[in-house]
């Protein structure tokens, strides 16, 4: 198996042939091989500096009814919030405060949140804060609704495909969301100039080692700025309720694997990640991560952009403590970095 990541490392792509064997071989020496090589790669492009984004949750009430999300349409129990535009620029002014250089505003897809009302906030928050990056995830929209975010002046947007293959899609999502638009999406984002951010969820439901082929395959030859994954976790009013929860070794093995694959990319070590382990982002940033993204929502609202069970948002979380984020990542040796942190290729 160590070939195969050497080969990985000389030529950034594997075949479909050589990521089956990989992802079907591989044991913890394999894993330790991997994350020593992209811990190097990484060190050698960022050194041991980690970029922070503010999140801004900033409405949980979705359209969608994504069968592993909390926030899903169906579910009653969720206690739904809209943030105003003044509470958004109210964080970017904390944020900004803190450090923070990006803001991420995500949110379900939710139709009483205007796009028109979107792009104002957008051109705002570019206004009062010039030398900030904004970045968009609130999903799925027209090419032309793409557009008028860019002219707005939004920089990046996240928009994770969840799962390349086709019929694994139609298994975790209703008939009426499509894996085809979906990647038109993506597409289209990236035609528009946006650093785009994809990204799947590591063990969901019904997922095989074809599936992680295929997300990989779909990685490699997208090529995103930003790759974002973490593990399933299951949700306790979902249809997956009872379904467990993905790998945390599998994550981090697959982390290492997309930095070899893209070393220029910006690859978050992600809540996720932190919420099925104490201490596994750090482990993630270990093995080739190098974002962090710190919630920056309202503290009396972070509880209700449940997700999954027990998702973090406070201690080093919390983009507030700033502090204690810097004090785990020096326990590894590394810091965080008050910078916009664009893509840039090598
Ligand atoms: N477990 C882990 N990640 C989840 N997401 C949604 N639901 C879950 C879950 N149950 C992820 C999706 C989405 C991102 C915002 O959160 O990948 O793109």
């Amino acid at each position: 198996m160590k070939q195969l990541i050497d080969l990985l490392e000389a030529q950034h792509s594997l075949t479909k042939e050589e990521w089956h064997r990989l992802l079907t071989h591989w044991d913890e020496e394999t894993a330790e091989y991997a994350a020593q090589k992209a811990r190097a790669v990484s060190q050698k492009r960022f050194g041991k500096n980690v970029y922070i984004r503010g999140l801004i949750e900033f409405t949980n009430i979705c359209k969608n009814d994504c069968y592993y999300c909390g926030l899903r349409a169906s579910n009653q129990k969720c206690h739904r919030y809209r943030l105003t535009p003044d509470d958004i620029l109210e964080c970017c002014k904390i944020g900004y405060a803190l450090g923070f250089r990006t803001f991420v505003l995500q949110g379900g897809e939710d139709p009483g949140f205007s796009d028109e009302v979107l792009c104002s906030l957008v051109k705002t928050i570019k206004k009062q804060h010039p030398d900030c990056a904004v970045t968009l995830s609130v999903g799925e929209r027209p090419r032309a609704v793409y557009e008028s975010f860019k002219q707005a002046g939004a920089d990046r947007y996240l928009l994770r495909h969840e799962t390349a293959d086709d019929d694994h899609y139609q298994m975790l999502h209703p008939e009426n969301l499509s894996p085809t638009v979906r990647k038109q999406c993506l597409y289209d984002l990236k035609d528009l100039g946006f650093q785009v951010g994809t990204g799947f969820l590591v063990g969901s439901p019904f997922q095989k080692t074809e599936h992680l082929v295929a997300d990989l395959l779909f990685i490699q030859e997208f090529k995103p700025q930003m790759i974002g994954i973490g593990p399933f976790i299951p949700h306790e009013d979902t249809p997956f309720s009872n379904e467990p929860a993905g790998s945390l070794n599998l994550t981090l093995f697959l982390i290492s694997l997309l930095r070899l694959m893209h070393p220029d990319a910006l690859i978050p070590a992600t809540t996720a990640i932190g919420t099925l382990q104490e201490g596994g982002r750090e482990e993630a940033i270990l093995r080739g991560a190098n974002v962090v993204m710190p919630n920056l929502s309202p503290a009396d609202y972070r509880k209700d952009y449940s997700l999954y069970n027990n998702k973090l948002s406070d201690g080093a979380e919390a983009a507030e403590s700033r502090q204690a984020l810097d004090a785990r990542l020096k326990t590894i040796g590394y810091q965080t970095v008050t910078d916009r942190g664009d893509y840039q290729k090598r």
